[in-house]
């Protein structure tokens, strides 16, 4: 079986596959350290994918789901070391330490380069090499933003093919210019020996994931799972993509995007930025529960937004996937998303299977199945005193298979931005909407976000800490001249077309600890009361956070909830805020001079308004 698949990938390497002299020259280059038994360019076709998948199904990686429930798709089950980003071993490897900043690791990049070269010497041995052209946005952007994943994981292209644009496309176009690509070098870090049986799900435990910010290249060793192995997001869109919009006059983005449509007709669009886990796909794929207002989405994750010639802020998602939390993803609370799912051609990570072949986790159904194959194949049955799924299982999914994408979601122009919410998981202080006064204070709110960790990323969940706009992993340089960028960009706007901006929390508890407020598709009214906002309709309370909602100016028709728990969920606790304050002064000390003087005088008036 593999001989033949071997075959046929030598039969279609082409002597000169590119006339890119620096990616050919590149290729070369990592061909020669990392001595794979093959190098192959991914052309991205439905045929190519067939085959991969085929081998990742042959090799153990994938299991083929039940063809009818959930068709052409995969389940992959991750080593149980290999289930979240590694935030510890994430690197910015600027020539200054000074431009990494305290939110990121460095080391000197000369150093770092010596390390990975030995890392990377022979670590493809007894592989194939990938090479992997693709392009976040649009090919037919002003500037299409390229980059090149070298990985020796099928599993990494065949993930790559959903979140991306990829293939001979691709790589015509970057020819055509000799355009400038982003060098992506991925390995999993464990060559095999001649005739060494593979595991299933091939990593090191020695992981490193470096951004050389100068350079805009990246390299990423020893891990397999999304976040850490699929270049173009994380590594690109976000890390590489910040540093490229400070030069450059933009903004690349932790965030969802969402189109809303008021009873008027009149179009609005939302981008919210919340931490890893936190509720972006829940709330851009929005089924809301309030008459006459519709939702669409154009993304889920990554928002990179630049002002336009009339001084308006403009959006676009560079992904061409959804790489979603899979936990709490069901028909009951996210039915756009279960819609998409059940299309198909989708790869599930470390979810759970059900025994017709199916895949499940769990809040996916209000009932349990009475057994189930957990994530690390063991039998699971509901007394089993352990998730069936990972917390951090994830479903990849194409997002053109979302019936309520937006038809604006393909124009490289991108869609203007009225609003902008920031929001974390926060069980007490933060209420559920408020809306800043001004950009600055609405930058301030950003800087200052908090929110409690999550298994989006190794390391221990439920710790509450600062994330300023939700991008505390993915700023890929200083975080102080990343708050200065934010503080002056609002110069390119026209004043009138500023987004307005706004603090939410879904998580607040009540006393008992449940949720206050309902969250998922009843988060539509939060929704309708920002826009009411910007429109002058609705009723606000101002306090010394911001303006949260008078009595009665949220919607709560058809809602059952408690005069309590909406109590809970929206109001502002001044005790809880000036507890608030000293962990804000030492999360801004953090920061020294680079933190924007804007900023230090929103917290002064802060504190001074609480202390009235
Ligand atoms: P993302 O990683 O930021 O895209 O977050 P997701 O939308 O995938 O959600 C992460 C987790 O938070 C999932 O388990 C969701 O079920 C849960 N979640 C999302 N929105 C809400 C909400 O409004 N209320 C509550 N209680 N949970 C939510
Ligand atoms: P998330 O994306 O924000 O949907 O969790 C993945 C991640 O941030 O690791
Ligand atoms: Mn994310
Ligand atoms: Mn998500």
């Amino acid at each position: 079986m593999t001989t033949t698949v071997d075959r046929q990938v030598k039969d279609s390497a082409q002597p000169n596959p590119t006339s890119h002299a620096k990616l050919a020259q590149w290729v070369e280059e990592v061909s020669a350290l990392t001595k794979p038994d093959r190098v192959y360019w991914v052309d991205g076709s439905a045929e190519e994918n067939a085959r991969l998948t085929q081998e990742l199904v042959d090799a153990g990686t994938l299991t083929p789901l039940n063809q009818e429930t959930f068709p052409n798709s995969f389940a992959a089950f991750s080593d149980p070391s290999d289930v979240a980003r590694v935030e510890e071993q994430t690197f910015i490897c600027s020539v200054e330490e000074r431009d990494a900043g305290f939110t990121n690791n460095w080391m000197d990049p000369v150093k770092m380069k010596a390390k990975l070269n030995g890392l990377f010497d022979g670590a493809m041995r007894g592989r194939t090499m990938y090479v992997i052209p693709f392009v976040m946005g649009s090919l037919d952007a002003a500037e299409p933003k390229f980059g090149v994943e070298i990985t020796d994981s099928e599993y990494v292209v065949a993930s790559m093919r959903i979140m991306a644009k990829i293939g001979t496309e691709v790589l015509r176009k970057m020819e055509e210019t000799e355009a400038f690509f982003v060098p992506a070098l991925h390995s999993v870090g464990a060559p095999l020996a001649q005739g060494q049986k593979d595991v299933a799900w091939p990593c090191n435990d020695d992981k490193w994931i470096v951004h050389f910010p100068e350079e805009r290249s990246i390299v990423s060793f020893g891990s397999g799972y999304g976040g850490n192995a699929l270049l173009g997001k994380k590594c690109f869109a976000l890390r590489i993509a910040s540093v490229m919009a400070r030069d450059e006059g933009w903004l690349a983005e932790h965030m969802l995007i969402l189109k809303l449509t008021s009873p008027e007709n009149k179009p609005y669009h939302v981008a919210a930025a919340f931490p890893s886990a936190c509720g972006k796909t829940n709330l851009a794929l929005l089924d809301p529960t309030i008459k006459d207002w519709k939702v669409e989405t154009l993304g889920d994750d990554i928002a990179w937004m630049r002002f336009g010639a009339q001084g308006e802020l403009r959006a676009v998602n560079p992904e061409a996937g959804l790489f979603g939390v899979a936990p709490g993803t069901g028909w009951s609370t996210n039915p756009n998303a279960m819609r998409a799912i059940a299309k198909g051609n989708s790869i599930f990570t470390n979810v759970a299977m059900t025994d017709d072949g199916g895949v499940w986790w769990e809040g996916m159904t209000d009932e349990t199945p009475e057994h189930l194959t957990d994530w690390k194949g063991q039998d699971w049955t509901p007394e089993a005193n352990r998730p069936a799924a990972h917390p951090n299982s994830r479903f990849c999914t194409p997002i053109d298979q979302i019936d309520m994408l937006s038809d604006d979601y393909t124009d490289p122009e991108g869609v203007k931005i009225d609003a902008i919410l920031f929001g974390g998981r926060r069980k007490t202080t933060v209420p559920l909407v408020t809306q800043a006064r001004s950009w600055t204070s609405g930058v301030f709110m950003g800087s200052t976000l908090s929110s409690e960790t999550t298994a989006a990323a190794a390391g221990q969940v439920g710790l509450v800490r600062r994330d300023p706009m939700a991008m505390l992993p993915f700023i890929g340089y200083d975080a102080g001249d990343y708050l200065n960028h934010w503080d002056r960009i609002s110069a390119k706007a026209d004043p009138e077309q500023l987004p307005q901006i706004f603090l939410v929390n879904w998580f607040r508890r009540t006393a008992e600890g449940g949720f206050a407020w309902p969250g998922f598709g009843e988060n539509s009214r939060v929704l309708k009361w920002a826009i009411e906002r910007l429109e002058g309709k609705a009723e606000a309370v101002e306090t010394p956070i911001g303006f949260i909602p008078a009595t009665g100016s949220l919607d709560l028709s058809g809602l059952e909830l408690s005069e309590d728990e909406l109590d809970e969920a929206t109001r502002f606790d001044a005790d809880e805020w000036r507890a608030e304050l000293p962990g804000i002064e030492e999360w801004y000390e953090l920061f020294g001079d680079s933190l924007p003087a804007s900023l230090r005088t929103e917290l002064d008036g802060l504190t001074q308004r609480l202390a009235r």
